[in-house]
């Protein structure tokens, strides 16, 4: 019989208990134990749950208990997340966690740590909920240089963009369908920001590069500067916007990593991944592209991939498994973000029709290729620009406001 205690018991730690309790027998089979969780630590009451009597609110009695080998962390958030985790890995028992800002800004450490110690620190349901993701990099794909990831990484965003796309809403709008519909949280800047897809493209690229990558060194853009009319050019580009986390290894040893929004062409393999749904194309010298597709958030896919490494570790009980690890940050390592080239849309805005407003912008991007949007009104134009980096096109802007353009938006355009 394998103990475990779950530290929280919200969304994520309850699904753990759901999934732990309706699949205990093939578990068991799979651990090739028995998994009986002993403590489950929360500081609400739950009289009304069967199990209420595994709850304290006391962390160090789950610390000093030594039958319990293996501790689930789903409380999210860093503190005191990261401590429990250190304390636990400290004290001889693996973690296996869901929260992907403690393994952004913790995991060097921590995999540290576990190392050390001989222990197991697991995190595939930190990125992607129930998409696997974190071994298929790890394992799967090990014999390949990943020379590029590129993904949807946040279901609420994806959500928003969708319904902009489709159905013509206006973001505020989509927002607030997002919330009633429980897709987005009461307070959704770490989606619509783009946070959380930050922290999430910083796990995949510290691990596929062996190094990690801290969320404060990425340029992260959300979607909340995203308008129906960007929509609309990148429609007649013939593509759709998404939120892209893209993390590529550069010539010069360096690593181009950032978030922002992006014209997908349609051809592209994660144009459709729509609505809540993730999805993450990881590029391989050898393999080509792989893309993964599912559920990136909710209650049972995330329990689903947590309970997965609890099997793991299970099984892997008095050995670290090897298979996650990076050293920790690098000076240098990360290209500044805004001198890389990469093709770009730019919308502009100024008093005349579109025709006039599009010539003025080419005296200053004699390269600009003109869009043109359904419902295009006057007083505005799109274009695309050829490989140019954001240091360069912000220099261009005062050369733009002397055509009496002013830069409204502009947006990459991903090469996937
Ligand atoms: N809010 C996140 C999302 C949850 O929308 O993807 C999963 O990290």
């Amino acid at each position: 019989m394998a103990e475990i205690a779950v530290l929280g018991h919200g969304v994520v730690g309850s699904g753990v208990l759901e999934v732990l309790l309706t699949h205990k027998d093939s578990i068991a089979k799979r651990a090739k134990e028995e998994i009986h969780v002993k403590r489950i630590l929360d500081l609400r009451e739950f009289p009304q749950l069967p199990y209420n009597g595994l709850f304290t609110k006391d962390f160090q009695e789950i610390l000093d208990d030594p039958e319990i080998k293996i501790v689930v962390e789903v409380m999210g958030g860093l503190e005191p997340a990261f401590s429990y985790t250190k304390a636990c890995l400290e004290k001889g028992k693996s973690v296996v966690t869901s929260n992907k800002e403690l393994v952004a800004q913790k995991g060097a450490e921590l995999l540290a740590l576990a190392q050390k110690n001989n222990l197991n620190f697991l995190f595939e349901a930190s990125v992607g909920g129930g998409i696997p993701i974190i071994r298929p990099i790890s394992q799967c794909l090990a014999a390949n240089e990943v020379t590029e990831i590129a993904g949807i990484l946040n279901g609420t965003t994806n959500f928003i963009l969708t319904k902009m796309i489709r159905e013509g809403m206006v973001f505020a709008d989509a927002l607030h369908l997002a919330q009633q519909l429980g897709y987005a949280e009461r307070d959704p800047s770490a989606d619509v920001e783009g946070v959380d897809a930050c922290r999430k493209i910083c796990i995949l690229a510290s691990l596929a590069y062996g190094t990690h990558v801290y969320p404060d060194s990425v340029h992260t853009e959300g979607i909340t500067a995203i308008t129906k009319e960007d929509v609309g050019y990148a429609s007649a580009w013939g593509g759709v916007i998404k939120l892209i986390g893209e993390a590529k290894m550069l010539e010069n040893g360096r690593l181009h990593i950032l978030v922002s929004p992006m014209f997908i062409s349609r051809e592209s393999q994660l144009a459709n991944v729509d609505d809540v749904f993730n999805g993450i194309l990881v590029r391989g010298d050898a393999t080509g592209d792989v893309v993964f597709y599912g559920k990136g958030a909710g209650k049972l896919p995330t329990a689903s991939a947590v309970v997965a490494d609890v099997i793991d570790c299970v099984r892997h009980l008095r050995s670290n498994r090897k298979i996650l690890y990076w050293e920790d940050a690098k000076p240098d390592y990360v290209e500044p973000w805004d001198v890389t080239p990469q093709d770009v849309f730019v919308r502009v805005t100024g008093e005349g029709d579109s025709d006039s407003l599009f010539d003025r912008a080419q005296q200053v991007f004699p390269k600009a290729v003109r869009l043109i949007r359904r419902d295009e009104e006057p007083g505005e134009a799109g274009f695309t620009l050829p490989q140019i980096a954001e240091e360069e096109l912000r220099e261009k802007e005062p050369d733009l406001e002397k055509q009496g353009l002013r830069l409204a938006n502009r947006v990459r355009i991903a090469d996937f």
